[in-house]
């Protein structure tokens, strides 16, 4: 059963709370890792998203780990994330790519996919999905409005 996803408007900031820590008790680090690495997985063979992130080699290594650092750090794990990439802000390190509602919705369908090929108990994967679908408002920093037709548009 594939979870929903609400609507939003660009500017939203909702509350939410860090995934359960037991999810990383559970997994321990490398089968979270392993998570992880088949979500970005995911992404490079999703039409909608794969263009934002590297395809392959060390970048892709490397965007597998920061993320992993960051989920492991938020779950009450090592603080991988403050050691390797000086903690730095979500909003910020997103404000390279231009991230709209439909491009969350593209991630959060891999994220489901990832979650449901993942051998956790279901309570726990609810709350990393309560917060990946809250937190990622956060990260949508632009919206595509349409403004008029053609021929309205050039008038101006
Ligand atoms: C809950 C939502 C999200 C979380 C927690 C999250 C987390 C992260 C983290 C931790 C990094 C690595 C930051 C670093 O250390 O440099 C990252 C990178 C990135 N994220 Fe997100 N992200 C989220 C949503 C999204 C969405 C919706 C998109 C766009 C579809 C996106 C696109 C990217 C891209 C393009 C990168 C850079 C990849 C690279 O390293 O080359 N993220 N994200």
């Amino acid at each position: 059963m594939p979870y929903d996803i609400s609507t939003m408007e660009v500017g939203d900031r909702p509350e939410f709370s860090a995934p359960d820590p037991r999810i990383l008790e559970t997994l321990g680090e490398e089968k979270f890792r392993a998570f992880m690495s088949r979500f970005y997985d995911i992404i490079s063979e999703d039409d909608d998203v794969a263009h934002f992130f590297p395809q392959e080699g060390p970048e892709l290594e490397a965007a597998k780990q920061n993320s992993s650092d960051f989920f492991v750090q938020l779950m009450g794990g090592r603080k991988w994330h403050d050691e390797r990439r000086g903690g730095k802000n979500m909003e910020y390190v997103h404000r390279r790519f231009s991230i709209t509602p439909k491009s969350r919705e593209g991630w959060l369908h891999c994220m489901q996919q990832a979650l449901a090929e993942l051998d956790l108990e279901q309570e726990l994967k609810d709350s990393f999905w309560n917060y990946v679908e809250a937190f990622s408002k956060h990260i949508v920093n632009v919206s595509i409005k349409k403004t008029g037709t053609y021929e309205e548009m050039v008038k101006v």
